[in-house]
């Protein structure tokens, strides 16, 4: 921890509830590694209007954005980079000088994990699931030329989304009827207490699949355990989640984000929360 001081510079997450929210302890422990003076503290708000007004009224250097306030912060900040834009959500905001700026982490930490392991231009990646997450996701891979697939339960809101980023759409009861390279899971399905549940029919897995799944609490969903028996290559949703954190560091501070650092800080979190 850092020793406090009146120089020391406040970064913030917003949203409702945060009482379980990992993000602390990873800027947190990624502050005290750079030699940093700031500290990153969690707010649970009513109001994201009154939120916005506070980082500017106490110099708050930036925020995390999360449920429920990504969207809605969008018309209360001064600018939106393209791709929060094209995406249609915020969940990062810069104080730049006391203009706040607006960026989507989420899709470039999915994109960062996955081309760690994979080359994304021209594979099919099938994302399941049509909520923000998906949506984030989705604009990520496609901007790095992946063709992506958008597989959801309901068609209504599959297809929405689909229909947006011009790409196909299909059931999720239809998952296995068509070529996948690269399977995303954005959806809730496997997160504690619900370990067993697994998202997709085990016999789609074949050996030359990636398959990366978000929900990041059990590390090793029921999805990347059957993956894993059936030799793809996994991705646990921590990746993701530490490589959204790290864009956001570099974002706030110029800085390069301590990938490892992070990730046991969260790991660590994960243990405590057991
Ligand atoms: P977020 O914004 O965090 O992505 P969300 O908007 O609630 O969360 O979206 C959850 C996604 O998970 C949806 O696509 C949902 O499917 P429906 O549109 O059919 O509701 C999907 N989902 C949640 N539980 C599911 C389940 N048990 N089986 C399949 N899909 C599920």
């Amino acid at each position: 921890m850092t020793q406090i001081s009146p120089s020391t510079k406040l970064f913030a997450v917003f949203g409702n509830p945060v009482g379980h929210s990992m993000s602390p302890q990873m800027h947190n422990a990624a502050f005290a590694y750079q030699g940093i003076d700031a500290v990153y503290l969690a707010f649970a708000v009513d109001d994201a209007v009154k939120a916005i007004l506070a980082m500017k009224a106490l110099s708050i250097g930036g925020a995390s954005v999360t449920i429920p306030f990504k969207e809605e912060v969008m018309e209360l900040l001064d600018e939106i980079d393209p791709l929060a834009q094209r995406i249609g959500a915020v969940n990062t905001v810069l104080n730049r000088n006391g203009r706040l700026i607006g960026y989507n982490t989420d899709g470039m930490g999915a994109t960062q994990a996955l081309t760690d392991k994979v080359i994304l231009q021209n594979r099919s990646v099938c994302i399941l699931g049509a909520g923000g997450a998906a949506r984030s996701v989705a604009y990520g891979l496609r901007e790095k030329g992946a063709h992506v697939i958008i597989c959801n339960r309901s068609v209504d809101r599959g297809k929405k989304l689909a229909d947006e980023l011009s790409v196909s759409f299909y059931p999720l009861s239809a998952i296995d009827s068509f070529p996948c390279d690269i399977l995303v899971n954005t959806t809730s399905v496997g997160m504690l207490p619900n370990v067993l549940d697994i998202p997709v029919p085990e016999s789609m897995l074949h050996p030359n699949m990636v398959v990366m799944d978000i929900v990041y609490n059990p590390l090793k969903t029921a999805l990347l355990k059957a993956a894993e028996i059936r030799g793809c290559t996994i991705i646990d949703g921590l990746s993701m989640f530490v490589y959204q954190g790290a864009f956001q560091f570099e974002l706030w501070t110029q800085i390069q984000a301590p990938l490892e650092v992070m990730r046991n800080a969260v790991l660590q979190a994960l243990t405590k929360h057991k």
